[in-house]
């Protein structure tokens, strides 16, 4: 660490190191000038003339074992100060550093644990969520690195989907996960609020919510259809199943990422959406994300299976 890495401006770093230097100057100072000695036969003098409940104070040298104590405490402080970085402005002559350590352990972790990895990058999506030890290792990545958005049981927030559900956005498939989680999606649903006015988006609205089987205003919707039919079958097919390539959701069936209320729905309409999700190919590398892939894939197998018995 050097000043201008520290999170210390410059001259707070000079500040605290010669105030550092400076105590333990004084310290050592105060000890010399402290080292009187008593003589033999030399009489003690009293401290003062302070009595207090019949003690006096004498003034007797500091005891020599206690004075040495003392010494080798600024002695040590100081030789610390030289090797390590203490002082704001110093990296201390050993170089050592809490990052550099850091550092180095994590390598140290990364090259015991990368032939392990090799051997399950070798292996594709499918075959590992049949391994339990891969399942295991991509369980534990996804509590560290997915939950905060998707939730610790997988089934996901508003605007962030349910990854333990038969629906799937842009894909289901081993290869489609692993793609997603490498790379990333980012959604583009559109703005409606200039293209359409407000009887139109609330014809479309009951459109969408007969889509997935509800009752409406039958003419109302069938005024919206229409207008799906030119405007949103594009993305949304125009049936409303929807369009994985783009990540344009499935209407209707009773799964919704923004929620499938009447103002949910305007609320999408109206303002648009865009949802990301991010790429962890850089950040995690390829091997882990396979692990990631293939335990999202499995939780998702599994759901369907026990959802399928019921
Ligand atoms: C350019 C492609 C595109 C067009 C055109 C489009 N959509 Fe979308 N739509 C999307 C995408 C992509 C998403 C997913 C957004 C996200 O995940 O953030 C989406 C999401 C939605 C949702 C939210 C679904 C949920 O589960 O919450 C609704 C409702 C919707 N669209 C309705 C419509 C309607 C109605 C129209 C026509 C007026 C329309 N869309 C036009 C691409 C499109
Ligand atoms: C910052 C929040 C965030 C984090 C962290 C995150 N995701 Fe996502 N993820 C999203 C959002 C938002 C979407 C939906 C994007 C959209 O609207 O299309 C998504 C979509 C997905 C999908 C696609 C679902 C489908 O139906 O096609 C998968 C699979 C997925 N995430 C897995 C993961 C995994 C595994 C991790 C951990 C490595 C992770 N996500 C971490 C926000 C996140």
């Amino acid at each position: 660490m050097t000043a201008a890495e520290s999170y210390l401006p410059a001259g707070w770093a000079w500040y605290i190191a010669i105030v550092t230097v400076a105590s333990l100057a004084y310290c050592l100072w105060v000890l010399i000038s402290n080292n009187t000695r008593k003589l033999p036969g030399e009489e003690v003098k009293l401290h003062g003339t302070n009595v207090w409940d019949g003690l006096r104070e004498y003034d007797n040298p500091l005891p020599r074992w206690w004075r040495n104590l003392f010494y080798i405490t600024v002695f040590f402080a100081s030789a610390y100060l030289i090797l390590y970085p203490g002082i704001g402005v110093s990296t201390g002559i050993l170089g050592w550093s809490s990052s550099g350590l850091h550092k180095a352990e994590v390598e140290a972790t990364e090259k015991r644990v990368a032939p392990m990895f090799e051997n399950y990058a070798k292996q594709d999506v499918a075959a590992l969520a049949a391994d339990e030890g891969a399942t295991k290792i991509g369980a534990s990545l996804f509590q560290a690195y997915c939950i905060q958005c998707h939730g610790s049981d997988m089934r996901g927030a508003k605007g962030f989907p349910n990854l333990v559900d038969a629906d799937w956005q842009w894909t289901g498939t081993p290869e489609g996960i692993l793609e997603t989680i490498l790379g990333g999606r980012n959604a583009a649903m559109p703005a409606f609020n200039e293209q359409l006015n407000k009887d139109q988006i609330a014809d479309v609205v009951n459109y969408v919510i007969q889509l997935s089987g509800r009752q409406v205003d039958v003419a109302s919707a069938a005024r919206g259809e229409a207008t799906f039919k030119t405007v949103c079958a594009a993305c949304h097919g125009p049936e409303g199943k929807g369009m994985q390539a783009l990540g344009a959701p499935n209407l209707t069936d009773s799964t919704w990422l923004y929620g499938g209320s009447a103002a949910a729905i305007t609320e999408t309409l109206v303002k648009g959406r865009a949802g990301v999700m991010p790429a962890f190919k850089d950040f995690l590398g390829e091997p882990r994300v396979k692990l990631l892939a293939a335990y999202v894939y499995a939780q998702s197998r599994e759901a369907e299976r026990t959802a399928s018995t019921q």
